[in-house]
């Protein structure tokens, strides 16, 4: 199957249901949309994936990212954060940020096999922005782990 990544205009529709599986909470979704770059991961004309990338001086975050369930582990996830990492470092940043819940165990492995390292944790994150709880893989997502990667030509 052919896999287009591309950067969405400001007045495209974007799949919110994919904003929704990356971020919970709408209202936070709503602050960070407009400050970040939006990559589509389309197949056959249909958006399969998202990633948002807000830009701060040096570094970038990725704000927001997700697979279309039914698309999920076939290395899709893998393509569309190295795609924003190849993003961010021709535009000359030097660190990449990527944040997650301590119940996120798919995500945490996959973070690391990108080279991202945990340097933060935000404890009690989860507990005091998001009204519902949140659980996966059987654990209470309460903690928010902080991971950079670095951009630098020797990393
Ligand atoms: C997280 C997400 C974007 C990953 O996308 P994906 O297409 O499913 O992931 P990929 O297939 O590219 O890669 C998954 C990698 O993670 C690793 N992985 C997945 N589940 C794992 C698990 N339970 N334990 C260990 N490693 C795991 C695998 O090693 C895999 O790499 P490999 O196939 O080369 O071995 C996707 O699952 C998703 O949209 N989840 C819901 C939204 C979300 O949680 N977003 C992130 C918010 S922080």
């Amino acid at each position: 199957m052919a896999y287009l990544i591309t950067e969405a205009l400001p007045t495209d529709q974007l799949p919110n249901h994919l904003l929704l599986l990356g971020d919970e909470n709408q209202q936070l979704i709503d602050t960070y949309l407009p400050t970040c770059q939006v990559y589509l991961l389309t197949t056959k004309g249909q958006s399969i994936g998202i990633c948002l990338l807000q830009r701060n001086e040096l570094t970038a975050e990725i704000m927001n990212v997700a697979i279309e369930p039914t698309f999920q582990g076939q290395g899709l996830g893998k393509m569309l954060i190295n795609y924003a990492i190849n993003v961010a470092r021709q535009e000359g940043l030097e660190r990449l940020v990527i944040k997650t819940g301590n119940s996120g165990i798919a995500q945490i492995a996959l973070y690391q096999q990108l080279g991202f390292d945990l340097v933060g944790v935000n404890y009690n994150y989860f507990l005091e922005h998001y009204s519902q709880e949140i659980w996966e893989n059987k654990i209470q997502c309460k903690h928010q782990l902080v991971f950079t990667l670095s951009l630098g030509v020797d990393n």
